[in-house]
């Protein structure tokens, strides 16, 4: 499990390995627009603040996934114990 801080709202959610990070910020009160829910439509798309993400999309190029800039909530992980994002 990691920590998501979702700065803007002021809440931090635990993500265990049975969630995504969508259902997780969701459960949080926090409304994300979604479509696929696969990580190849890009809807979820979500800018990062701080921590490392784990991209398990199929749109972000290896600069994009290097930069790690935005990422896919619907399927996307964190390798760092905390991710903070800009919701
Ligand atoms: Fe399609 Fe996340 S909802 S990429």
């Amino acid at each position: 499990a990691f920590e998501v801080e979702l700065r803007r709202t002021g809440t931090t959610v635990e993500v265990p390995p049975c969630k995504s990070i969508l259902q997780a910020v969701r459960e949080a009160g926090v409304s994300v627009p979604s479509s696929c829910e696969q990580g190849h439509c890009g809807t979820c798309e979500t800018a990062v603040l701080a921590g490392t993400p784990l991209h398990r999309d199929t749109l972000l190029t290896d600069e994009e996934r290097e930069a790690s800039e935005t990422m896919m909530i619907c399927v996307g992980r964190s390798r760092s114990e905390k991710l903070v994002l800009d919701l």
